[in-house]
Parts: structure tokens; sequence; C-alpha cells
């Protein structure tokens, strides 16, 4: 069996900085099915040779250290290219003609990856239909599609129908980059291959959760998608609601993609509606200065860079816990973790001897950079009366494993080639996804509250988010 990625958007960015890399260090660690071959498309005139010769100079740069120039050379036999345009249904003939040419007959396993701008989807798509390529009597046929997904639920909802007339739901893998962190991975594994946390996870416990994707970077030469996109839409809707849904979850039976996917369906199914009078007391929005003067943006933009969210989980296991979702750019550090905040001890016996505020027991899952798990919890000040001291146990991936973490590609690549959908959205999550975030984005767009706040680069976005917190009794985690 034969497997072969055929990736549109062959002269991209995201090709040659990850898929392409990706794949290459699957090929040295021996991970890729047998006979794997990568086909690109793009219309840039290109031979195989030179496309070849382009990816070894990506490659060797994007790779760094695990760049091998005879591995290199042994993996690119198996690279091909095709000049081709995904609006020319006669040249999705001829994709299908050049398949047969380097498959050599062998029947086996295709993967078509939309690596290009997300308004050619719908077009990519019809065109595969109409020329065969989605047909599986010669074996699986499967199409990845990046983010964005759609601009809103309405444009979503279009582009999972445009799907479903030519492929199956079981076809399509639609990538949250975020699903392949390993530490994202070991969150299911951190809550369900151990007993002693299921007690304790749920609104009889813990106080709130926050979850945190806090970036250092600006827009940088981004400004012209991020201007109409913005924070609630290139970074909420997807990956913040991915990782809320996995922290929310309950057990599914078994492992399998949609046994996973329906539990975590059914947390979005249990977000409260947020009403545009929510929003005024639920949000917070702020624009970090100079964003304005950045290449591709208005002078007079309106769109957010940070958001803080406050979502519900009306569900019987987070009655009355609120989530507290944030993100921004240019803030004080890379950053992406999630805190279960638990709560006080029902009598505080030590309170007043202690020195200092001694707050409750938290569990911080840092996804990156530092990636770990560090449980919180009271010592005694040896020596010192009763003063207390917040301390920690602390797992970190890094001393624990010696070897560097894989780029969440690795695994999604080899996931889409073995056919296992479980770190993949769903068509449903994301409906109910832009459900949860489109209200927002158009309370935003009509009313003036909450305002938006702009917040000096370096620090934890505006100082509405803090005292918005401390207005609810709370405070953010706010450690890099
Ligand atoms: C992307 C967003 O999906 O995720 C970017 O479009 C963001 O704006 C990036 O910078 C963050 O990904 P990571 O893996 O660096 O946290």
């Amino acid at each position: 069996m034969s497997h072969t990625i055929v990736i549109f958007g062959a002269s991209g960015d995201l090709t040659t900085r990850k898929l392409i890399p990706a794949l290459y260090r699957l090929w040295v660690k021996r991970r890729l099915p047998a006979d794997t071959k990568v086909l690109g498309v793009s219309r840039t005139e290109f031979s195989h040779d030179a496309w070849r010769k382009s990816l070894s100079e990506s490659t060797a740069k994007f790779a760094g250290k695990d760049f091998d120039e005879q591995e290199w050379q042994s993996f690119a036999k198996s690279v091909f290219y095709m000049q081709g345009d995904i609006g020319k249904s006669e040249d999705f003939q001829r994709l299908s003609d050049v398949l047969d040419e380097i498959e050599q007959g062998s029947e086996g396993t295709r993967v078509f990856y939309l690596s290009t701008t997300p308004r050619l989807y719908a077009t990519a798509v019809a065109n595969l239909g109409a020329a065969g390529l989605a047909d599986e009597s010669n074996g699986p046929r499967r199409i990845v599609i990046e983010k964005p997904f759609g601009y809103d639920a309405a444009t979503a909802r279009q582009l999972n129908d445009d799907l479903h007339q030519v492929f199956a739901e079981n076809q399509v893998y639609r990538i949250d980059h975020y699903l392949g962190k390993e530490t994202v991975q070991n969150l299911f594994v951190l809550r369900f291959a151990n007993s002693i946390f299921e007690p304790i996870w749920n609104r009889q416990y813990v106080d709130h959760v926050q979850i945190t994707v806090a970036e250092e970077l600006a827009v940088g030469r981004r400004g012209d998608y991020y201007d109409t996109s913005g924070i609630l839409r290139d970074m909420f809707q997807n990956h913040l609601l991915q990782l809320m849904m996995i922290t929310a979850m309950e057990a599914p039976a078994r492992m399998s993609a949609d046994l996973i996917r329906d539990e975590k369906a059914k947390v979005l199914q249990s977000v409260r509606p947020i009403t545009a009078e929510m929003v005024k007391q639920d949000t917070i929005r702020g624009q970090y200065e100079g964003y304005r003067q950045e290449k591709g943006v208005a002078t007079d933009s309106q769109t957010a860079t940070f958001a803080a969210l406050k979502l519900h989980v009306d569900n019987w296991r987070w009655s009355n816990v609120p989530f507290y979702l944030r993100s921004g750019k240019a803030l004080s550090c890379r950053t992406t973790q999630i805190v279960i905040q638990f709560r006080e001890p029902p009598q505080p016996l030590f309170s007043d001897q202690s020195s200092q505020s001694p707050g409750a027991n938290r569990l911080v899952i840092q996804v990156q950079p530092a990636e770990g798990i560090q449980l919180h919890f009271h010592t005694k000040v040896p020596d010192a009366g009763m003063n207390l001291r917040m301390t920690d146990l602390d797992f970190s991936f890094q001393r624990e494993f010696s070897f560097a973490l894989p780029d969440a590609y690795q695994r999604l690549l080899l996931d889409v080639l073995n056919g296992d959908a479980s770190l993949f959205a769903r068509s449903d999550e994301v409906e109910l996804s832009w459900d949860i975030i489109d209200p927002v984005i158009e309370a935003w767009k009509n009313q003036t509250e909450p305002n938006l706040d702009i917040y000096p680069p370096a620090l934890w976005g505006p100082a509405e988010s803090m005292q918005w917190m401390e207005e609810q009794g709370r405070e953010w985690f706010d450690v890099c």
C-alpha cells in the first residue's frame, strides 16, 4: 500500500516552514508508512529537482541540527512537484494522471492537504470531487484543512456543506495545531490515566479555571490578515476553545476519534449562550499601543489584539465554575498555561498567623514553552512560628525526558496518514465554537462596552483585565 500526500500551496510559508520539515523528521525517525510520497502543487513553475533543491535549503534552515544531507537526499527521492492552479478544473485531471504515474499503479492512501488561502478551499474541494479524486474505491482519500475554518458560523457551515458534497465527514481532517502539541495530548493522560485528579476535578473543589495563551510577538508582517480577523477569530474560536474542551470534557468510553469528539462537543453545547448584555460584564478587549501603525492595519482600527472572556459551562460537573479564557499579542512573554484554581479550605486556621495571604491550591499545566505541570500547595516556613508559604511539586518534560519535544505537525501528519482523526476538529465542534464566539464579535462591533483598552506592550494586557478579576475576588496567574 502506498501513501501519497498532495500539498496544495506547495510554495507557501506553511509548507516550507512546517510541513516539509515535519515529514522529513518523520522520515529520519523511520515513522512514515512505507512508500510515502509527497507531491507539491502550486502555480509557480518548478521541476521536481528545482523544488527539491529549494526545499533542501529551507529544511536545512527549519530543521536545524536535525538536518543531514544524506538523509535528505534519500527522503527527497519521494518528493515530486506539479505546476497547477486550484481554479482550473483541467489541472485536477492532470493531477489524477500525475498521481497514477508517481504511484505506478499501486493502490493506497491519498491525502490532500489544503495549505492555501482559505478563499480557495471550496473551489479545491469541488474540483477534487469533479476529477473523481475523493472516490475511495482504490483506497482511502482524506482531506486536510488548515485554519481558519470559516470566518463566522455561517461561513463555517457553508464550508462544511461544501466539503460534505464531496467528502464524508470521516475523510475530513480539520487542523488545529494546538491539538498536536505533546502537552495538550498529555492533558488526556493527566486526566484519564491517573485517578487522583478525577474526584476533585469539578465544582465541589474547583473555584475557577484560567486558560491563557500569551504571545510576546506582535502581529509582525500579518497585519493585513490580522486586522480583519482579530484575537477572537485568530485564537479563541480554535485554540483556546480546544484547550477548554479537553480540560472540561468527560472521559470518553474509549480513546476513539468519535467518542472523544462527542465528549468535546458536549462541553461546547453546555456553554451558556452569551448575550449582548453579558458581553459588557463578561468580556475585556484591548489593543496594544502601536498596533495601528503596523503595516496593513487601518489607522483607526478597532480590532482587538487582547481578549479575556468569562464562560460558564452549565453542566453538572462545572455549574458555577467560571472558565476564564485570555489571549493577547505583544504581552510580557510567550506562555500557554491552564490553571485549575482550587477552593480555599473551609476554615482558615493559619491565615492570621501568616505573613502573607496564603491563597488556595492550584494545578498549573504549562503547555509551552516551559512544558510541565506544577501543583501549588502550602508549607510551613521552618523555624518561623506558623508562617506559611506557597511551594510546588514541579514536573518538567525537559528534566524528565532528555529529548526535545516534537513539533505538532509531526504527530498530526502521521495521524492523517494512519487515519486517526482524534486530534482533529469535527464539523460540529467547529460550528459550535463559532456559535460561542460570534455573539461576542457582533456585540463588540455594535456596542461601546466593554471599551477597547489600549495597553502598553510587554505587560499582561490592559489594566482593566486585572481590575475585572479583582472585582470578582480573583487574580490572574501571571508567571512566565
Ligand atoms: C496561529 C495564529 O494559529 O497560532 C497566530 O494564527 C499565533 O497568530 C499562533 O501566533 C500561535 O501558535 P503557537 O504554536 O506559536 O502558540
